[in-house]
């Protein structure tokens, strides 16, 4: 990698998460819609996701921001060491302002850089990316990536929508990156990835224009995600060995090299098939989606945190970091702990 300093190391301080109370189980949603608890757990793992109650004012920012402060309480940081924070979500807060500035105002923040990345299921990675570079490139020294989605929102619970509605839920993690004076820690080699004309495979209409040539408006899908899921489900099996292929070979390094996967947890059948395509041990491809469902942007940062938590992701480790889905977008980012 070409790097402006390359004095500079990159070291991930500390990571947090924060997910709603509320559990919707697949025996919630059969009162919703006509599915079953065989057919989500066979289909992609799923036994339950989490949902934000907006009556107790849960949202993206607060999800993000109580993410952000079990973060900095990990770095042992104060809010205002901070000199950015990029928000990776496609369910922002509002239109204005960005859903990172609210965020920096929950946890007091000051004056640090504030703003969002919407890339789908692929922001957290982007956002790692970016910082990374940006701390590499010597102007920032401190900064903080949140991914946070509620697609809970965005879901039809009835049995026109029961296809997408099962995979989703709301939730939020963080990662705080440093700069170090060992230059052996940070990126090895990351990858950022769309293909534009696949945004037809997932997208949210809230008008006649927002839908494909050949698909007939229905004012009845306003506002909720509509998702080809068959599709999204052939490019990811295509896209996701292609992509530890590609970043391996960036990186010179074998499979066995890597101390942990840490993949966009979008169907546990798509982790399962990459898995044994390389050979990867079980206990080194991390899978939660059982216990959170698909969380969007927040997917990474959510099995990084417990992972970290569980003493499983530590110092001089070697972990490559997965993301694909809307846009459509895919990534990667190999880091050296
Ligand atoms: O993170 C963003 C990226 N998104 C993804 O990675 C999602 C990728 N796609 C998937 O994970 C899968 O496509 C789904 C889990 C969303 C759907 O699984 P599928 O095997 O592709 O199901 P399908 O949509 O092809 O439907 C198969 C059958 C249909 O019935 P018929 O036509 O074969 O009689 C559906 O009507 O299953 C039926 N079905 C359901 N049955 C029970 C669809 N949804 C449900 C449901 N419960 N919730």
């Amino acid at each position: 990698m070409i790097s402006t300093r390359p004095n500079i190391g990159v070291r991930l301080a500390g990571t947090g998460s924060h997910l709603p109370e509320n559990r919707l189980t697949n025996a919630d949603l059969t009162k919703l819609m006509e599915t079953n608890d065989e057919w989500i757990v066979q289909r992609t793992g799923i036994r339950e996701r989490r949902k934000i109650d907006r009556a107790k004012g849960e949202s993206t920012a607060t999800l993000a921001a109580g993410a952000l402060k079990n973060a900095l309480a990990a770095a042992r940081l104060n809010a205002t060491d901070l000199d950015l924070i990029i928000c990776a979500t496609m369910t922002p807060e509002m239109e204005c302002p960005a859903t990172a500035c609210v965020v920096s105002a929950l946890v007091g923040a000051g004056h640090c850089g504030a703003f969002d990345l919407n890339a789908a299921c692929s922001g957290f990675i982007f956002g790692m990316n970016t910082a990374h570079d940006l701390i590499k490139g010597g102007a920032y020294r401190t900064i903080a990536v949140i991914g946070a989605d509620t697609l809970t929102e965005l879901m039809d619970y009835s049995n026109n929508g029961r296809g997408t509605a099962i995979i989703f839920g709301d939730g939020a993690g963080a990662a705080i990156f440093r700069a170090t004076d060992d230059t052996t820690k940070g990126i090895l080699a990351q990858g950022m990835h769309a293909d534009g004309e696949g945004w037809k495979e997932i997208y949210v209409p809230h008008e006649e224009r927002d839908f494909p040539k050949g698909i007939a408006c229905d004012t009845s899908k306003y506002g909720y995600v509509q998702m080809n899921g068959a599709s999204v489900f052939k490019f990811a099996v295509g896209t996701f060995p292609e992509l530890i292929q590609q970043t391996l070979d960036k990186a010179n390094l074998t499979p066995d090299k890597i101390d942990m996967y840490v993949c966009h947890q979008s169907n546990a059948r798509i982790l399962g098939a990459a898995r044994e395509r390389f050979g990867i041990p079980e206990d080194r491809l991390y899978v939660n989606i059982d216990r959170y469902g698909n969380t969007v942007g927040a997917s990474v940062p959510l099995c990084l945190d417990e992972l970290v938590r569980a003493g499983r992701i530590k110092d001089g480790m070697k972990v490559m970091f997965l993301g694909f889905g809307g846009g459509l977008t895919w990534g990667s980012s190999l880091w050296q702990m």
